[in-house]
């Protein structure tokens, strides 16, 4: 397998020491295309169907901090695609990734929560009847495309790491799509190997239920085996109050020490739950001394400066 877009491995030996872990990253956040980070690596295979369909418009949805609307008004703008973002939240251009949503003159469409499916709908029949062939997204990239992206990642992993191997992995979950993919990769190359989703939103049995539904719907090497589904780890004992820029001290904490010792910047959303997460397992001896652990640090710098973290 040849890998274009790869990403840092980085070992983090002072941050290391203070866990009393062997900590290595596997630095999404510098992903080379559409602003980095795991929806852009998402993307970047979705972006092939979307050129086998021959669609020339893009419908997604996300917030007003989306990675992923980010992504793809971003892709949109390269490829010269039409792109129409339905976003459920408020327009506040304080959110970088909004502002450049807004840069690359994405049509941003801005609704509530419930109303987010029917107006998708109703803008691929707009696009439909101007002439478009537009192709729809589901928020967050949660396509079999987006989990293969993850899978293959997994391979990139192994051959950056040659024989160290990760005893667990933490990544932030969200729709589920990246963890399903990085379940399916670990049990392929590693099958030891436990990987441990953080939600950042849903509660564990919809938020696990997800992870599931993501692996079946992208379908299993009978080869190889499937994953245990029932073993899926997801928890959600570090959601704080739900998704978005809400933000308690312990989680700045955190945000601070890995980037004062790693050099490493987390936020608040996504990452920064994921590390806080990590900090506590490990001082609750779930994570015991000395493991190797992999975190997958999906995010990018943009939630952080959108964020009140200094
Ligand atoms: C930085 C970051 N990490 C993790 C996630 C969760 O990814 P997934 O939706 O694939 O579970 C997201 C998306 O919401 C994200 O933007």
């Amino acid at each position: 397998m040849q890998f274009v877009n790869t990403t840092p491995l980085q070992p983090l030996d002072h941050l290391s020491s203070l866990l009393g872990v062997e900590l290595r990253m596997k630095l999404d956040q510098y992903f080379p295309c559409f602003g980095g980070g795991s929806k852009a690596r998402k993307f970047a295979e979705i972006l092939h169907e979307i050129r086998r369909a021959g669609a020339n418009a893009v419908v997604t949805a996300g917030s007003a901090n989306s990675n992923h609307a980010r992504v793809v008004a971003l892709a949109c703008a390269q490829y010269g695609w039409k792109c129409t973002i339905v976003i459920h939240d408020t327009e506040d251009y304080g959110k970088a990734n909004l502002r450049l949503m807004k840069l690359t003159g994405a049509n941003l469409v801005f609704v509530p929560m419930q109303e987010v499916a029917d107006r998708m709908n109703h803008e691929m029949s707009v696009l439909v009847s101007s002439g478009y062939t537009p192709y729809y997204v589901y928020g967050g990239g949660h396509h079999p495309a987006g989990i293969r992206a993850f899978h293959e990642a997994v391979h990139e992993f192994s051959l950056q790491a040659e024989t160290w191997s990760p005893d667990i992995v933490i990544v932030a979950s969200g729709t589920g799509g990246t963890q399903a993919g990085l379940t399916v990769g670990f049990h392929e190359l590693y099958a030891r190997t436990q990987v441990i989703g953080i939600s950042i939103a849903r509660k564990r049995e919809p938020g696990k239920k997800a992870v599931v539904d993501a692996i079946s719907a992208y379908g299993i090497d009978h080869q190889r085996g499937s994953p245990d589904v029932t073993k899926i780890d997801f928890r959600d004992d570090w959601i704080e109050q739900g998704y978005g820029e809400s933000c308690d001290a312990k989680v700045e904490e955190t945000i601070r020490i890995v980037a004062s010792t790693a050099g490493v910047i987390l936020d608040p959303i996504y990452t920064g739950k994921a590390m806080n997460a990590l900090f506590d397992l490990v001082e609750r001896r779930e994570i015991a001394r000395d493991s190797r652990v992999l975190f997958w640090h999906t995010g990018t710098i943009e939630n952080f400066l959108s964020s009140k973290v200094t």
